[in-house]
């Protein structure tokens, strides 16, 4: 009977381990994000994200309700801002403080790009001055 060591063994599962994960990600079918540059990537990543804020800001960033902004093109940098100062309690209110307490600083980059990259309410949104009585 063959008697193989238990180190023997260990270390070939290991090395198998490693060779599947490596297939498994050279496996992977090209996606139209690995075509995309830094900025596009992030859009995309940001308009994942913003399915968690449409309810309240609107499906693309504009509000129909006088209580929500609307925060689509604004500057990348503001919205960046303002949800940094949420998440740290510098500006305060408790519906988007929950909403940002959980993110990361790239949610937060990712959420300003994509909304900062829609139009806003005066260039292709419906002004609330033309909305009808
Ligand atoms: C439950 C409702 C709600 C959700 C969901 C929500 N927000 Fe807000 N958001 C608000 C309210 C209310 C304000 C206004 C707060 C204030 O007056 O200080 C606001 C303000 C903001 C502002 C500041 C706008 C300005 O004019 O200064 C930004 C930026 C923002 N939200 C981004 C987001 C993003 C991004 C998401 C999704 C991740 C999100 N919000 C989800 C309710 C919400």
């Amino acid at each position: 009977m063959n008697f193989i060591p238990a180190s023997f063994i260990s270390r070939t599962l290991v090395t198998g381990g490693l060779l599947l994960a490596l297939v498994a990600c050279s496996d992977r079918a090209p996606s139209i994000v690995d075509n995309m540059s830094p900025e596009e990537k992030l859009v995309h990543q940001g308009s994942q994200a913003a399915r968690l804020c449409v309810g309240c800001h609107g499906p693309k960033g504009i509000s129909r309700v006088a209580s929500y902004p609307s925060i689509a093109g604004r500057s990348q940098t503001y919205l960046a801002e303002q949800l940094h100062a949420f998440r740290d309690g510098t500006r305060e209110n408790p519906m988007m403080s929950s909403i940002v307490k959980s993110m990361d600083d790239d949610d937060i980059l990712a959420l300003s790009y994509y909304f900062s990259s829609l139009p806003g309410p005066d260039t292709g949104g419906t002004k609330s001055e033309e909305r009808a009585p």
